[in-house]
């Protein structure tokens, strides 16, 4: 089977099955390097919306629970008139943290890896529950972005090493890029809990006076990564095992 496959691929054009691997390599390395980039640079209007959580102020409206469990529900209306009509939102990413002080279509968007600088530029108004510090935390306390590096670094590794693709490397490229694939697959459940969470506990927390949410691109970004190395992991262990059965075989 693997033969014929190799055949019919022959038989289309030149086109290998080992640049079908390369491709995929290069678009894991692609998103996980715009996922890692994501909310780090100024003035960048891709970046500031590859994002892992984003949390905001409802200018004004209090979005309150009827919830059964609830013990003190005036708390809403004591912390909405803290509030007032801030729309000031924050995007928080791996390695930056972006921030516009009203969500409406001109207004424009600032960018850093240091919240103490963004906090600086904000009133006591604009921030008055202190979600930048929020955001601050949950970057530094639960936001891990090394297993991604690694696992970018691998991708690359693979990539570099595939491209003369020596026989005797195959194997060794079967394992680089299921480890690759395993720590993407961990970030990625990680990134997702951990928004999840965090945006769960914030909006409970402030009792309906801000919003938050999970970047939807960034979690996209992160299983596209992870697909690309999983169809990659199988198609070099394909060749891989194909070859000890074909002695020939040219991928
Ligand atoms: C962050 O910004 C603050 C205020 O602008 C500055 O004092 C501090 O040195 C900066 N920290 C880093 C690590 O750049």
């Amino acid at each position: 089977m693997a033969h014929k496959f190799q055949v019919e691929f022959r038989g289309v054009s030149f086109i290998r099955p080992r640049h079908v691997f390369l491709l995929l390599l290069i678009a894991s390395i692609v998103f996980n390097s715009l996922l890692l980039a994501g909310c780090s640079a100024q003035s960048s209007n891709v970046l500031k919306n590859i994002y892992l959580l984003r949390i905001g102020y409802n200018d004004g409206v209090v979005y309150s629970s009827s919830d059964a469990s609830i013990v003190n529900s005036d708390i809403s209306l004591a912390l909405a008139s803290l509030v007032g009509d801030s729309s000031m939102q924050i995007r928080i990413g791996y390695f930056g943290i972006c921030m516009t002080e009203s969500t409406s279509s001109s207004s424009s968007w600032t960018c850093s890896s240091n919240a103490t600088y963004l906090a600086e530029l904000l009133t006591s108004d604009e921030d008055s529950l202190n979600l930048m510090h929020l955001a601050s935390s949950f970057r530094h306390a639960i936001v891990f972005p090394y297993l991604l590096i690694v696992a970018t670094a691998l991708a690359f590794i693979v990539f570099v090493a595939i491209l003369p693709y020596p026989p005797f490397l195959r194997g060794l490229a079967v394992a680089a890029t299921f480890l690759s694939a395993l720590f993407v697959l961990v970030s990625v459940l990680w990134q997702h809990t951990a928004s999840i969470a965090g945006s769960s506990a914030a909006v409970s927390l402030a009792n309906g006076t801000v919003y938050a949410g999970i970047g939807k691109i960034a979690i996209i970004f992160g299983w596209l990564s992870f697909g690309c190395l999983v169809v990659t992991v199988i198609g070099v262990y394909y060749f891989v095992a194909a070859s000890r059965f074909v002695s020939e075989v040219d991928v």
